[in-house]
């Protein structure tokens, strides 16, 4: 069964579209008749509406959330000579964002509960050289805004959020994108508020990292054809903006969505505890917006992570892994000199984790029908499996 013919899939983003399509085609209209493609009015709009929304002060639309990450931290002025903190089990964005603005990677492992970044192994790494920690607040999960600023201000680090997963997240009285110096996010179409295509976004509440990252997306101009820095071209588009700002005021309906569909996934799969089957620990004080629902399939399952993904496949059900391998194993990545066994708890959580269906819209009975699944195969399953 391929990717289309699945009966329930991974993401499905139609039933979101329908619910607000003429709102839409009235956007992406106006647009058409304005003309103002780039930089465009719902471009501003957008950006004034997102940084709102987020709790902070500017918003500086860019091409995608790896643009957002990699210009974003030269607009803090982070890169030669400068080493960053950041998770080794992201997407691997992440990383290249931190590589193109010219500082030094250095990797951090994980909570083996929560998957989020661990802040004691973070503290072991530091050196004179340390500027910046990147949270990336995983699977729509916040790392504890409260911790991050207390770590920041004893190693006297900057924060620069990658909140790519988490429009919205709320935490300690925080909002995801308002904690650090700066936040990166991501419209990629999948994520919580998508885009009909790429695009990203930084949010900052100082002025100049703002003016900064204005001139760095749009060829280092501080007025047009007068260059002061080297910049690139990477604007949100005007048709992309007018997307998102007509879908933003639907986002907390949607989140409460995915939280409500998380709340039915933990409550179901209880029961599969002792087979094996958990899901991550969530703070249960958290903003969570499940930008993906993620369990743990550890030893006291009888049958292996991929035996159960591709069982559930022929069932029907799409599933994904975020993200089987971490960064320091990629082979682009080698000259970091890493190595296998550096960061135990995310290469043991990379063997395990699997993302369940997630979207708003998925219904109660889709739910039930992928636990149901679940718990089917795993009963059946261990019979074969001896047979054999
Ligand atoms: C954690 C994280 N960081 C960065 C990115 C990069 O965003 P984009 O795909 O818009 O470049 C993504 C999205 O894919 C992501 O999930």
């Amino acid at each position: 069964m391929n990717n289309n013919t699945m009966r329930i899939p991974f993401v499905d983003l139609n039933l979101q579209h329908k619910s607000i399509q003429i709102q839409l085609e009235q956007a992406i209209q106006a647009v058409l008749a304005q003309g103002d493609f780039i930089l465009g009015q719902a471009l501003s709009d957008f950006e004034v509406a997102f940084a709102a929304a987020s709790g902070t002060e500017y918003g500086v639309g860019v091409a995608s959330g790896t643009d957002a990450i990699a210009l974003g931290l030269q607009a803090c002025n982070i890169g030669n000579g400068d080493e960053v903190l950041l998770p080794v089990n992201t997407f691997v964005a992440t990383l290249i964002g931190v590589l193109r603005a010219g500082a030094k990677p250095i990797f951090v492992d994980c909570d083996r509960q929560t998957a989020l970044i661990d802040l004691e192994a973070a503290a072991k790494v530091i050196t004179p050289r340390t500027k910046a920690i990147i949270p990336v607040h995983l699977y729509g999960q916040m790392v504890s805004p409260r911790q991050l600023l207390d770590f920041a201000q004893t190693y006297n680090l900057l924060i620069f959020e990658d909140a790519a997963q988490a429009h919205l997240a709320e935490r300690d009285g925080y909002r995801a994108g308002s904690v650090g110096i700066a936040a990166a996010f991501s419209f990629y179409p999948s994520k919580n508020l998508g885009a009909f295509g790429d695009g990203g976004m930084l949010l900052t509440r100082d002025p100049d990292v703002a003016k900064k990252m204005v001139r760095l997306r749009n060829y280092g101009a501080s007025q047009k054809y007068f260059h002061i820095e080297v910049g690139t071209n990477s604007r949100l588009d005007t048709l992309q903006a007018a997307v998102l700002r007509e879908k933003l005021p639907y986002l907390p309906k949607w989140n409460c969505d995915r939280n409500h569909i998380a709340q039915q996934y933990d409550r179901e799969l209880l029961p599969l505890a002792s087979a094996g089957i958990l899901p991550l620990q969530n703070h249960s004080d958290v903003g969570h917006v499940y930008h993906l629902y993620v369990i743990k399939i550890d030893n006291a399952c009888p049958l292996t992570r991929q035996q159960i993904q591709e069982k559930l496949a022929e069932l029907g059900i799409q599933t994904g892994i975020h993200y089987p391998i971490p960064c320091h194993l990629q082979p682009a990545f080698t000259n970091l000199g890493y190595q296998p066994g550096d960061f135990p708890q995310a290469e043991k959580l990379a063997t395990q984790i699997l993302s369940l269906p997630m979207y708003p819209g998925l219904s109660s009975s889709e739910i039930t029908e992928v636990v149901k699944s679940i718990t089917s195969i795993l009963s059946v399953e261990p019979q074969q499996l001896l047979c054999l």
